[in-house]
C-alpha cells in the first residue's frame, strides 16, 4: 500500500492544506493556540464519540491534526479545512451534506455523523515531515 509525503514547513498556524491519501481526501491542520485550547477544554462526557485531542495527535505534536476528509456520515468533504470557509459553529469542520459539525480536534458535535473524522496511520520523519500510511 501507498504512502503519503507532507511537507509542514510552509503550513502557518491557522491554516492547512488537503491532499490525497489512498484516493482519498486528506486533512493536515496546524492548530492555533486558541483551537488547541478549545479541544482541550470539552468534557469528554459530552462527545459523541469520545477521544481527547491528545488522544487524536503525536506526543508534543498536538498542533498537528491529521485526518481524512471524509466525513463519517455518508462521505462528503466537509468545508473548513482552508481559512475563511466555513467551519461550522465548533470551528472545526462543517459538512454541506446534511449539516454535521466537527470541533477542532475534528471530533463530531453536531448532525448525523457517527464518529470524528478518522485520524490514518502516520509518523513524523523529521519535525517538518509526516508520512501518512
Ligand atoms: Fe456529512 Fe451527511 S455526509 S453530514
Amino acid at each position: 500500500l501507498s504512502t503519503t509525503e507532507v511537507d509542514l514547513s510552509k503550513i502557518e498556524a491557522g491554516q492547512g492544506v488537503v491532499t490525497s491519501f489512498r484516493k482519498q481526501p486528506l486533512f493536515v491542520r496546524h492548530l492555533t493556540p486558541k483551537e488547541i485550547a478549545e479541544a482541550d477544554a470539552v468534557p469528554l462526557g459530552e462527545l459523541r464519540d469520545p477521544q481527547t485531542l491528545a488522544d487524536r495527535t503525536k506526543p508534543g505534536k498536538t498542533n498537528w491534526l491529521i485526518t481524512l476528509g471524509v466525513c463519517t456520515h455518508l462521505g462528503c468533504i466537509p468545508l473548513g479545512i482552508h481559512e475563511g470557509e466555513n467551519r461550522g459553529q465548533f470551528g472545526g469542520y462543517f459538512c454541506p451534506c446534511h449539516g454535521s459539525q466537527y470541533d477542532t480536534a475534528a471530533r463530531i458535535r453536531k448532525g448525523p455523523a457517527p464518529k470524528n473524522l478518522a485520524v490514518p496511520p502516520y509518523t513524523f520523519s523529521s519535525d517538518t515531515t509526516v508520512t501518512v500510511g
